[in-house]
């Protein structure tokens, strides 16, 4: 078999891991041949594709980004680009295409997938989580340790200073990092775009803490809102239509300020949360990930995404990843108010 792999949407740790399963499995255990598509879609789109061989594995175990590059191309917003991606594909004689990606590359997979019957199978990936169909995506857990690690340093230096401090992690839709590195971090709150917020009670949460411990540490999704106001860093839209966010750390750090007189500054993680070696537990999720890729391709499975159940890989109709999001689950989030001010009137810091 001929196979070709393409890494679409914002890059995460992890896919390294996957090429380097995809080319073992394909090479040692199949006898195929493998192609890189360059960019994401935009590879088949415009026909940027590359050979690959075992050599191109030899060390990207531990290394970020992706040796094949990534794009937000969408085919579905350039001239013809479906038709093209159909005919790059017949081109380059590819059997299947191993796509790794989020909401928006696996969407293109399940349209081409539908309109074409292309043979496409998916790997899910993005350091949001926010992927159904899969209990996680690569890429969040070494996102997470990054801002779990960044959450420890602001405290020590938030306590030295009796400051509040605001950090402002990705997370578009779903507050999965918030949510997650909040818990790790022991956020004093934690803001998501599920639930839109009063900056009047985080305010009132922040004194109480302040009167308990001195210092507060706050985490915010870059996707929160304050009431229905979203904070664009400007207007400019990706081909999926994702304006870019940003500053809602700022904005609540200056607004608590107001409310409360406390010295409050706002940092953004921003794509730190993307970059660098991706954890233990990513480079196998990745590699197990792109092993059941490649036997799926085998079995001629098309259409389906490769997924994780509790500890098992098993594979599900990409239809069912996309369309939604998954966001926080309400139970979990509503768990962490315990460590909020204005649940508790009176606690010390354990
Ligand atoms: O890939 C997911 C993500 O990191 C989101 O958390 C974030 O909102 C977005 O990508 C940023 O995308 P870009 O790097 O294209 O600005």
């Amino acid at each position: 078999m001929r196979l070709a792999i393409l890494t679409g949407g914002g890059d995460c740790p992890g896919l390294n891991n996957v090429i380097r399963a995809v080319l073992f499995q394909a090479v040692k255990k199949y006898g195929d041949e493998v192609m890189g598509y360059l960019y994401g879609w935009k590879g088949p789109v415009n026909n940027l594709i590359k050979p690959l061989t075992l050599a191109d594995a030899e060390g990207i175990f531990n290394q970020g980004g992706t040796i094949i590059k990534s794009s937000r191309t969408n085919p579905y917003k350039v001239e013809g680009g479906p038709q093209k991606v159909i005919d790059n594909l017949k081109l380059n004689k590819i059997d299947a295409l191993i796509a790794v990606g989020g909401e928006d590359t696996c969407g293109v997979a399940d349209k081409l997938w539908k309109d074409f019957k292309a043979p496409i199978v998916c790997v899910p990936k993005t350091i949001d989580n926010d992927l159904n169909a899969t209990d996680q995506t690569f890429g969040f857990d070494t996102a997470l340790s990054i801002v779990c690690d960044a959450m420890d340093r602001l405290h020590t230096t938030a306590k030295s200073h009796d400051r509040v401090l605001v950090l402002e992690v990705m997370g578009r839709h779903a507050g999965w990092i918030a949510t997650m590195g909040g818990i790790a971090g022991a956020a004093d709150y934690i803001l998501v775009p599920e639930e839109e917020f009063d900056v009047g009670k985080v305010a009132e949460a922040i004194k109480i803490r302040k009167k308990e411990a001195g210092y507060a540490v706050i985490i915010i999704a870059e996707g929160a809102k304050i009431k229905n106001e979203e904070i664009l860093k400007d207007q400019e839209k990706d081909s999926f239509g994702h304006v870019k966010l940003g500053g809602i750390g700022d904005r609540l750090a200056k607004a608590l300020e107001l409310k409360t007189g406390f010295e409050t500054r706002a940092m953004s993680l921003g794509h730190v949360q993307r970059g660098g070696s991706p954890t233990a537990f990513d480079r196998v999720l990745g590699t197990r990930y792109g092993l059941a890729a490649v036997d799926l391709v085998h079995q001629k499975k098309f259409g389906r995404m490769v997924s994780l159940q509790g500890n098992k890989i098993t594979d599900v109709d990409v239809r069912d990843a996309v369309g939604t999001l998954r966001t926080v689950d309400k139970n979990l989030y509503e768990q962490t108010r315990v460590f909020f001010g204005d649940e508790i009137k009176s606690r010390t810091r354990v």
